[in-house]
This record gives structure tokens, C-alpha cells and sequence, in this order.
């Protein structure tokens, strides 16, 4: 079957871009199914720097149509300027190169500003959201106020679903002390996205489908990822999607029958970005070297990143949930200099063993992870490109993952640049 989900493994930023950069000048169609600007990706193609935060990374292959499927929270402002950028380097020339759904909900105005005044008003307690709006949005959504995109290319409807939206949103912003903009110039702004984004919006699910009918590849981008699904994650520090591959029905409108494999990203490393528990954390020199030599900074808000070992758990759990087929490592050149690693293959929490990640907040915060060391390595691994080019306790490392977490290492990533990576085996042909 010819379709690839891509998701993330742990709690995002694992370097999904990269990888579906990778395998986007092999597939007809890219599409993302959940989540919206709060995602980024930065890719690397000669040396030039190309950040995306809604449009597929697979847009720099001129022959792969792009699609942001209905399940897809979509800020027009960031989506025009997003093309803008993309056009003025020469991509995205074609307008039929990306397909909006038109089922879509739109972020407003309302959305930014509640999520930025709840975060300040939460102080401590604030889940260290990216501020895109994109929970108030959500919420818009399974409210049945929401506006879709299809509703915002219709100026009399949208003005009324404003309106609605307006009645609830505005007297709540007025109590964190914001004063919302009125309807009249959120419908002007919107007037000028509705007409520039007018030619790229469809059903995109036809659009999928019969890609699918004509037996063509089509990768699903995931954003965010497994530890941050509303579900499934670390509530209620998380996204307001859910992020696992099952999504890949309701957010872009494709049956279970034509679901594929599935890759998950997984750093070498762990990252997270916000609050919330990461049993593996390191709060010492480690850390701080595993964020300056990863450049652990994030593409979207450009907050640093809290860096720790690899966590076993989660990963276990995440090719659980979204039945990875094969997982892509990612950053393995970091970890280079490192006298030895560790990998988390439990938790202990008030003298109970945890093989998987625990519901509780309290027993997840206080979890003790029970690591595993492992010899480290000093050699420079960007010149790897076959797994034999990696010195044996690299080789080691990854094999240890691939018994710890049940799913096989596919690809691995030594470096940013498109070149800088090992196949060790087709994800299509898992
Ligand atoms: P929101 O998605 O902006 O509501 O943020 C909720 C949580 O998800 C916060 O901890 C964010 O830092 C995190 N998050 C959202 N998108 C990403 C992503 O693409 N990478 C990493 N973390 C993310």
C-alpha cells in the first residue's frame, strides 16, 4: 500500500521535517491531517535555510502536491505570508501545487489572544503553549461555533459565524483584560486572505482519494507528536489535537483500509519544549551540551529546548499507539563526545516499576527513570552513510533501541543537510 504516515515519537521537534523532505521526492502527495502553525520545520538544502510552519514540508519538490487537510487548524495570515516566502524563493509556483481543505477551521484574532492571555493569567501553572491560537481554536471547533475556511470565502455567512463567535470570546477576553477587534475589521483582514487563498481551496479529501484510487504515494506529515496527543499524551501538558496515526481518518478524511505504514521520528535524545513531566531530563552540563551542540532551540518560538536521555518508555509507547512500522533516528551526530549514554527502559514510582507511561501527573513527575548505560563514542559521524560507516557503539546504541522500544531503525539522521543521512530501508516497502 502505497501510503507513509510520518509521526513524532516523543514530544515533537524530533526532526519529522527532515524526513519528510527526504521521502517527498519519492511521493506524489504530502499531506497534514492535524495541528496547525504551532508545528515548524526547518530545512536545510544547500546550505539555504527554508522554516515552514503549515505548508508540507515536501513543497520544495516541485512535482508533490502539498494538502492541508480538514483536520488542520489554519491561520490565514501566517498561510499567506507562508507562500509569500516560498514564492519569493522560487517554490510554489504552481498554484495546484497545494490543496486547502475547505473544511479547515480557521484561527482568528480571538483564538491568539485568549491563548497568550491564559497562559500570562496560569503564571506558573501555564502548559508553555507556542501562543498560535491554536487551542482556542480547537475548542471553537468541537463547540460548533467554529469558522472554516469554506465559511470564510462566504462573506455573509462568515460575518454571522463571527458574530456568534464574537458574543462568547470577546466578554472572556474582556475579563483577562483584552480588549477584542471588532467584527468589522477582523471581516476586512479576512476579506484579503479569503481572495489570496481562494485558488489553492478544495475538498481535499477527494483530492486524496483519488490519489489513493490511482495508486500514488502519499506520506501523511504528522505534527507535534505522540507525548503531546490530547488523548494519549501528558495531559493536560499537551496539543489540542491528537497527534497519533489513527488520526489520519478523521483529519484527512482516509479510511482505515488505505492506512498503510507508519515511520515515527524519534531523536536520539529527548527533547521538550513547554512544561510539563520529562522524567529524563537533564538539568546539568549534559543537558546544556546536548541543547548547544543539537541546537535545540525551537523553530517556532525559538524558546530553548529542556534536553535528557533517550527515553525507552515513551518511544515503547509511541510505536504502540501509532504502530510504528520503523522509526527514523535523528541527531545521532550529536551525541558524539559523550564518554557514555544512558537509556531509560522504566520508571520507578513510590516502589512500583512503570514499563509505560503513567496517566497520573503526580506519578509521572515524581517517576524515577531506571537507565541503562551504554559506551559512548568520539568519532564525527556527518560523513556516515551507510549504517557500517558508524563506529560499533554507535551501531550498539541504535540496536538497543531497536530492542527496547519493538520497532526497527530505518533511518538514521547525522547531520541537517538533505545528504547527511543513512537508508537502511525503504518506509514505503516496510
Ligand atoms: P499548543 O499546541 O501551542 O497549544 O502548545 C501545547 C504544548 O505543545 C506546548 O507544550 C507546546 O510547546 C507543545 N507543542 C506544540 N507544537 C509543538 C511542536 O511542533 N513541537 C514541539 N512542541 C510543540
Amino acid at each position: 500500500m502505497p501510503t507513509l504516515i510520518i509521526v513524532g515519537a516523543q514530544w515533537g521537534d524530533e526532526g519529522k521535517g527532515k524526513v519528510v523532505d527526504h521521502f517527498a521526492a519519492h511521493a506524489d502527495m504530502v499531506a497534514r491531517y492535524q495541528g496547525g502553525n504551532n508545528a515548524g520545520h526547518t530545512l536545510v538544502v544547500g546550505g539555504e535555510k527554508t522554516v515552514v510552519h503549515l505548508i508540507p514540508a515536501g513543497v520544495l519538490h516541485a512535482g508533490t502536491t502539498c494538502v492541508l487537510g480538514n483536520g488542520v487548524v489554519i491561520d490565514p495570515k501566517v498561510l499567506c505570508g507562508e507562500i509569500e516566502g516560498l514564492q519569493a524563493k522560487g517554490y510554489l509556483s504552481d498554484p495546484a501545487q497545494l490543496r486547502i481543505d475547505e473544511r479547515a477551521h480557521v484561527i482568528l484574532p480571538v483564538h491568539r489572544m485568549l491563548d497568550v492571555a491564559r497562559e500570562a493569567a496560569l503564571g506558573e501553572r501555564a502548559i508553555g503553549t507556542t501562543g498560535r491560537g491554536i487551542g482556542p481554536c480547537y475548542e471553537d471547533k468541537a463547540a460548533r461555533r467554529g469558522v472554516r475556511i469554506v465559511d470564510m470565502l462566504d462573506p455573509r455567512y462568515f460575518a454571522d459565524a463571527l458574530d456568534k463567535i464574537l458574543s462568547e470570546r470577546g466578554p472572556l477576553l474582556k475579563l483577562y483584560g483584552e480588549e477584542p477587534p471588532s467584527a468589522q475589521e477582523i471581516l476586512d483582514e479576512y476579506a484579503v486572505y479569503a481572495e489570496r487563498l481562494r485558488p489553492y481551496v478544495t475538498d481535499a479529501t477527494q483530492v486524496v482519494a483519488d490519489e489513493i484510487a490511482a495508486g500514488k504515494r502519499i506520506l501523511f506529515e504528522g505534527a507535534q507528536a505522540a507525548m503531546l496527543d490530547l488523548d494519549h499524551g501528558t495531559y493536560p501538558f499537551v496539543t489540542s489535537s491528537n497527534t497519533v496515526a489513527g488520526v489520519v481518518g478523521s483529519g484527512a478524511g482516509v479510511a482505515p483500509k488505505h492506512v498503510g505504514r507508519v515511520l515515527g521520528i524519534a531523536k536520539s535524545y529527548t527533547t521538550r519544549v513547554g512544561a510539563g513531566p520529562f522524567p529524563t531530563e537533564l538539568e546539568d552540563e549534559v543537558g546544556a551540551k546536548l541543547r548547544e551542540v543539537g541546537g535545540e532551540f525551537g523553530a517556532t518560538t525559538g524558546r530553548p529546548r529542556r534536553c535528557g536521555w533517550f527515553d525507552a518508555v515513551v518511544v515503547r509507547q509511541a510505536a504502540r499507539l501509532s504502530g510504528l512500522s520503523g522509526i527514523a533516528l535523528t541527531k545521532l551526530d550529536v551525541l558524539s563526545g559523550l564518554p557514555t549514554l544512558k537509556i531509560a527502559t522504566a520508571y520507578e514510582c513510590d516502589g512500583e516499576r512503570y514499563d509505560r507511561v503513567p496517566a497520573s501527573v503526580p506519578a509521572l513527575t515524581q517517576a524515577q527513570p531506571i537507565y541503562e548505560e551504554l559506551e559512548g563514542w568520539t568519532e564525527d559521524l556527518s560523513g556516515a552513510r551507510r549504517f557500517e560507516d558508524l563506529p560499533e557503539a554507535a551501531r550498539k546504541y541504535i540496536s538497543r533501541i531497536e530492542q527496547l522500544t519493538g520497532a526497527p531503525v530505518t533511518l538514521i539522521s547525522v547531520g541537517a543537510e538533505r545528504e547527511e543521512t543513512i537508508l537502511l530501508r525503504d518506509p514505503f516497502l516496510l
